[in-house]
């Protein structure tokens, strides 16, 4: 049985069809008083055997309807609860940047994991995040399904990642699409919506340009990056990443850069998720 959080139900039902297994009927209802309740009320009849509970957490609320159909799911009596994150929010925060702070990434693993057997979560941050839960936790790779949606008439790319960290998906989608120069930026961030960015040293000018990134959060990032690859004289500018938050004007800021089209994967549903990540998530369950 799969349960879905409300941020997640296109890729829950992708992820029932791929798998053969029903998809429960969740109910999400909110208090006066702000409370969440989601329920999954046709579980109660169903034989107790696996719930799959497929949460993006985007949001304080989504990380609390993942906690309740947990509950749901053992209270059920499902015989083995596993929990699929196709994004885990407070990843990033994977340290504590200054004294006092919490390891945040730590805390939210902790809680999520005395609800579960088993934790799949698609390209954190960084795969270590998967040693803060207390069960058994694996990152799902989806960067090669990147190049699907990319045209096949690229002139003469080149794949960049907007910093060196990145540059590894950068290379898996290069390898995806079969073709391709691999560079990458250096990146500062100055604040939580500020970024510096130093161009890479490839020659753009008049090659088409994907710039891979796993989020695109405020946008600041692949904005700065368009618009350096613009000043250079690139062609067209594709950006793809595997979790496009898209907060605020993310969407707006890559617009005015002069992107050519945003693509994404289905971890946070957005109008740019034409990637699944279904069957990359199967292969695993
Ligand atoms: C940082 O290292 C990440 O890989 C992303 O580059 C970053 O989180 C994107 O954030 P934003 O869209 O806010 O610039």
């Amino acid at each position: 049985m799969i349960l879905s959080g409300s941020a997640s139900q296109a890729l829950a039902a992708e992820l029932a069809a791929e798998l053969g297994e029903p998809l429960a009927s969740v109910e999400y209802e909110r208090f006066p008083d702000g409370e969440l309740l989601a329920s999954a009320p046709d579980v109660a009849d169903a034989d107790p055997d696996r719930a799959v509970v497929v949460a993006s957490t985007v949001s304080s609320d989504a990380h609390l309807e993942l906690l309740q159909l947990q509950d749901a799911a053992r209270e059920w009596g499902a015989s083995e609860v596993v929990t699929v994150l196709p994004y885990m929010g407070y990843a990033r925060q994977d340290d504590a940047f200054e004294a006092g702070h919490p390891v945040s990434a730590r805390a939210v693993a902790r809680a999520i994991s005395s609800g579960t057997d088993r934790v799949l979560t698609v390209a954190p941050h960084e795969d270590a995040v998967c040693d803060f839960f207390e069960v058994p936790a694996e990152s799902v790779d989806a960067a090669g399904r990147l190049a699907d949606p990319l045209p096949a008439d690229l002139a003469d790319p080149v794949f960049l990642s907007p910093d060196e960290g990145a540059v590894d998906l950068a290379e898996t989608v290069r390898d995806s699409y079969g073709a391709g120069e691999l560079d990458y930026f250096e990146k500062t961030r100055l604040s939580g919506s500020e970024v510096e960015l130093s161009p890479s040293d490839a020659d753009v000018a008049g090659r088409d340009v994907v710039v891979a990134d796993d989020i695109i959060a405020t946008g600041s990032t692949m904005a700065g990056a368009v618009g350096i690859l613009r000043e250079k004289g690139a062609g067209r500018v594709f950006v793809t990443c595997v979790h496009p938050m898209l907060a605020s004007n993310a969407v707006t800021k890559l617009s005015r850069a002069g992107v050519e089209a945003i693509y994404a994967t289905d971890t946070i549903e957005r109008p740019v998720s034409e990637v699944s990540v279904a069957s990359a998530l199967a292969e695993k369950l």
